[in-house]
């Protein structure tokens, strides 16, 4: 069985149902199983990472996706050690990057620690390392919806993003067959696109034209700290390892297509899948 934590997060709501289809019995992990819309063919179970007893969520499991948000390295490494414990043969933890660029930012070095506590747990690894996901355009639903526009930082660099199937369809592929233990995977999409030229992509799929604003890093943060309720010290977090990312996005990695065997998924594609959610409820 395999047990995934993030199970209703960007990348665990597409795993969950790939390793289904794949053959592989699948545990799910929420805090809320009522509000979870989880594939009814999983053993969904209720649990906090913070506060649940480990070795019972992790009984009976044989492989792990990891996942956690909040970026605690003690976290992953206090599931790595109960998953050896609990006799887990195989652990596939979700990293960034930012690992492999040696980053210093603190989102990306609570990552390098917790795959460190993870090579070092005893069972099985393979690391996932993705760039930043199409999804993380979902932060334009609000402006396009509103104002049929697009505000971004002036500093935003061209960015090669990657689907979350993507990552997904790797993750299924290393928890479910053999070869990539000890495996380290720099994810991204198949080309780097300035965000004028994802803008432009999201308007001919919406079929109707957006309008595209820079603004300087100071109105990005306040329109982020206005917009979405975000504290300013998580603002500055997202800015600080904006900073040191920007160099690397635009970098191409060709691990997708090598492991999956057919081109990344293209932000064309993930834009179309996605019109549903960007409708206009602008009125003049
Ligand atoms: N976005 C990017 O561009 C990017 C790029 C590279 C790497 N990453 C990494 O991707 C990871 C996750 O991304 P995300 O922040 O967007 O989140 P997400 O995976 O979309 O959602 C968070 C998931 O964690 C679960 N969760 C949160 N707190 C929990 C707790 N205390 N106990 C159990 N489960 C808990 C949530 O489940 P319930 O709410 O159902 O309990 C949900 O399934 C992060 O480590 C991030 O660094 C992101």
């Amino acid at each position: 069985m395999i047990f995934v934590l993030g199970a209703t997060g960007k990348v665990g709501r597409h795993l969950v149902p790939a390793l289904l289809d794949a053959g592989a019995a699948v545990r799910a992990l929420t805090r809320d199983p009522a509000k979870a819309r989880i594939d009814p063919r999983a053993d969904v179970v209720r649990g906090d990472l913070g506060t649940s007893d480990l070795p019972a969520l992790l009984d009976g499991a044989d492989r792990v996706f990891v996942l956690t948000q909040g970026h605690s390295a003690d976290r992953e490494a206090a599931v790595a050690q109960s998953a050896a414990q609990a006799g887990v043969t195989h652990l596939v933890k979700l990293s960034t990057t930012g690992v492999h660029f040696g980053q210093t930012d603190p989102v990306t070095r609570a990552h390098a620690e917790a795959e460190q506590a993870i090579r070092e747990a005893g069972p099985a690894w393979t690391i996932l390392r993705p760039g930043a996901f199409m999804d993380n355009r979902f932060a334009w639903l609000g402006p396009i919806r509103g104002e049929n526009a697009v505000y971004v930082p002036d500093t935003d660099p061209p960015s090669a993003l990657v689907h979350v199937r993507d990552i997904a369809a790797v993750a299924t592929l290393a928890l479910t067959t053999s070869g990539h233990a000890g495996a380290t995977y720099e994810l991204t999409g198949g080309e780097a696109l300035t965000t004028a030229q994802q803008v432009a992509i999201l308007a001919e799929a919406l079929g109707r034209p957006l309008k595209y604003v820079e603004e300087p890093e100071s109105a990005a943060k306040d329109r982020m700290i206005r917009m979405y309720g975000w504290p300013a010290k998580a603002v500055d977090g997202l800015f600080a390892l904006k900073c040191e990312s920007a160099p690397h996005e635009s970098v191409v990695f060709d691990t997708v297509e090598r492991l999956l065997g057919r081109p990344p998924l293209t932000f064309a594609t993930w834009a179309r899948e996605n019109t549903a959610a960007f409708a206009y409820h602008y009125q003049e």
